[in-house]
């Protein structure tokens, strides 16, 4: 069978009412056709699995209009380019952006951009030098201001963005305390990240716990989960203290019936701020993220971890994994045989 016929593709079949499960996903096998002026065909490498995803599979108003039920599944991944029908792209060329969850494929130009390999590796292109390292950076500084001395809380620490922005947060003189799930990615967090408290929320009173590690109280924090999280953190706040809300994945099992927080009377106390914030209001000053990441990294200032699964039959389990707290660092998808984008 050639390489074209053996396309694969992960479909939408249809939006779920509630929790994603197997009948969410149907697995094709189409050939990929040929590109028309503005599209390319690539071959994916790696494909990156995104809590972000449920909002793409709700019919709501969101950010992005959602897929439809038999499009293929919309992911960022890093792929070559095979064959081109566009201006500026050729055969060779490596490229990032919205590629979808296929193996082969004709994508849009207007959703990637070129990437060199010589700078960065595909995974990193799609951690901590892609997506998910311009978030924490723009989330964090742009939005959340962190003032050296203050206290600094993250929610989803241990993950692709909290790790992140945990150690922006370290190297702007914060004190910082990360939450997470379980003894490993708490261990993760202090040993390894440095982070000054770490709290196990699955296996602690959370509201004790912020007491015992922020005694002064809260100045900043960086929301990735929302929900009840959220809502201790909320009686913990100091005055004038912002709340970043980079994401609310305690939410997104049934997205139709998200929850806002019951403590939220607690910002007019203490006159705090809560903003929400996309990529897109950022795209412009990738380039300043992209240095300034790959600067303190090169430097050994800040480290990036990747969870790497092989095979795009993976996709469905891993996008599980991703809900279910399984993934240590940004969850990734090699699609080459030989694992060369694990590199
Ligand atoms: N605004 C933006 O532009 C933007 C961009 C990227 C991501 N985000 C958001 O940022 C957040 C983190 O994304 P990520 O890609 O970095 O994922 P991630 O943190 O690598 O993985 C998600 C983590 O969330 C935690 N989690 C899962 N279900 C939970 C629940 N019900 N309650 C509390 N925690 C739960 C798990 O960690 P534990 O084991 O610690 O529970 C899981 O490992 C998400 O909310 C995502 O939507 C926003």
């Amino acid at each position: 069978m050639s390489e074209l016929s053996a396309a694969i593709q992960v479909r939408l079949n249809a939006y779920p009412r509630g929790p994603v499960g197997p009948d969410t996903w149907r697995l094709t096998h189409d050939a990929p056709g040929t590109p028309v002026v503005g599209q390319v065909l690539l071959k994916m490498q790696l494909l990156s699995v995104d809590p972000g995803m449920r909002g793409w599979i709700t019919p709501k108003r969101s950010y992005m209009p959602p897929v439809q039920p038999g499009e293929v599944m919309r992911a960022f991944g890093v792929g070559e380019v095979i064959e081109s029908a566009t201006e500026g792209f050729k055969p060779g060329d490596v490229v990032t952006g919205f590629t979808g969850v296929q193996t082969l494929g004709c994508v849009d130009t207007s959703m990637l951009r070129k990437i060199d390999l010589r700078w960065a590796s595909a995974r990193q292109y799609l951690s901590g030098l892609g997506m998910t390292g311009y978030t924490a950076y723009f989330g964090l500084l742009d939005v959340g201001k962190p003032v050296a001395g203050q206290t600094v809380v993250v929610s989803a620490a241990a993950g692709a963005v909290g790790s992140i922005v945990c150690q922006i947060a370290k190297l702007k003189g914060c004190r910082v305390i990360g939450i997470a799930g379980g003894a490993k990615k708490c261990t993760y967090l202090r040993d390894v990240l440095g982070l000054d408290s770490v709290i196990d929320y699955k296996n602690s009173d959370l509201t004790e716990a912020l007491k015992e590690s922020a005694p002064a109280g809260i100045d900043l924090y960086f929301d990735n989960v929302g929900g009840e999280v959220l809502d201790a953190v909320l009686m913990r706040i100091n005055r004038h203290a912002r709340i970043v809300v980079c994401g609310g994945i305690s939410q997104y099992a049934d997205l139709e019936q998200a929850r806002g927080p019951a403590n939220y009377l607690q910002l007019v106390a203490q006159s705090g701020t809560m903003q929400g914030f996309t990529m897109r209001d950022y795209m412009a000053r990738v380039p300043e993220a992209f240095m300034q990441l790959a600067d303190w990294h090169a430097k050994g200032q800040i480290q990036f971890r990747e969870h790497v699964l092989d095979g795009i039959e993976s996709f469905p389990a891993a996008y599980d994994l991703v809900f279910a707290g399984g993934n240590h660092g940004k969850l990734l998808i090699c699609l080459e045989p030989q694992g060369g984008a694990k590199q």
